[in-house]
């Protein structure tokens, strides 16, 4: 189903979106990763670029082809996510749904670490990657409207309270992972905000998606209309 030619809400708004894992390079053939498919931000860009939006996707690597519309960029590591959303800006919105990995090997081996032989195994020291989301709230260039995701298995909204504050953005969109597990099709979301939380029924990724957009542009024409 699409959207009518005359129902572009975020029309003339400019909307960046992350998307997908990152991927930490322990050397050249091996890195750290998540179970993030990505699946949610592409719609999350592809129901942007239908309500009138200009997007730009910028996205960890998967596997999936870029909506209709939409300008995509691919990254591997959240440095490089950091760098490109930056890049990105201004924007009137920006949504972080990309399960950014929170931790990069600390030294990246120029060739691939081998087994010695001796049973003994690499030590594997980690570096705390930079938080896309919290410095962006903090930027000169703040989008008016910025949203994170939250991803969790337990205490729902107390833990999507707590990032709401501290990170300092506008809305939190949380989902309990342990219902619905990474890579699958459907999400019940919550939407935390200062005002309250909002919570929704549990819908197709792509319906969340347009609903989201709804909301978003609800949100736009009464800060900026
Ligand atoms: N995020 C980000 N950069 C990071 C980590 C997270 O931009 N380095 C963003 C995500 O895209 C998401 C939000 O922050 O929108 C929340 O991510 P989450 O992993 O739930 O938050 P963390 O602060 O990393 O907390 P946790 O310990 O629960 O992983
Ligand atoms: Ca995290």
């Amino acid at each position: 189903d699409f959207a009518p030619a005359n129902h572009r809400p975020l029309f003339g708004r400019r909307i960046l979106i992350t998307a997908g894992p990152t991927h930490e390079p322990i050397d050249p053939v091996r890195y750290i990763a998540n179970r993030s498919s990505g699946k949610q931000g592409f719609a999350i860009a592809a129901a942007a670029a239908e309500a009138g939006a200009e997007v730009l996707l910028i996205a960890g690597p998967v596997p999936l082809p870029t909506p209709p519309g939409v300008i995509r960029i691919d990254v591997e590591t959240a440095n490089e996510m950091a760098a490109e959303v930056e890049q990105g800006l201004p924007v009137d919105a920006a949504i972080m749904v990309a399960a950014v990995a929170d931790w990069r090997a600390a030294d990246t081996a120029p060739q691939k670490i081998k087994k010695d032989g001796s049973g003994q195994v690499p030590p594997l020291a980690l570096a705390e990657n930079p938080d896309i989301l919290a410095g962006l709230a903090k930027s000169p260039q703040r989008p008016p409207l910025l949203i994170g995701f939250a991803a969790e298995t337990n205490d729902l909204i107390a833990h999507a309270q707590a990032k709401l504050a501290r990170k300092g953005c506008d809305w939190i969109v949380a989902n309990d992972v342990s219902a619905d597990p990474m890579g699958g099709e459907s999400n019940q979301v919550h939407i935390v905000s200062q005002d309250g939380v909002d919570s929704w029924d549990r819908l197709p990724k792509a319906a969340v998606a347009r609903k989201l957009m709804e909301k978003i542009a609800d949100e736009l024409e009464k800060r900026a209309p």
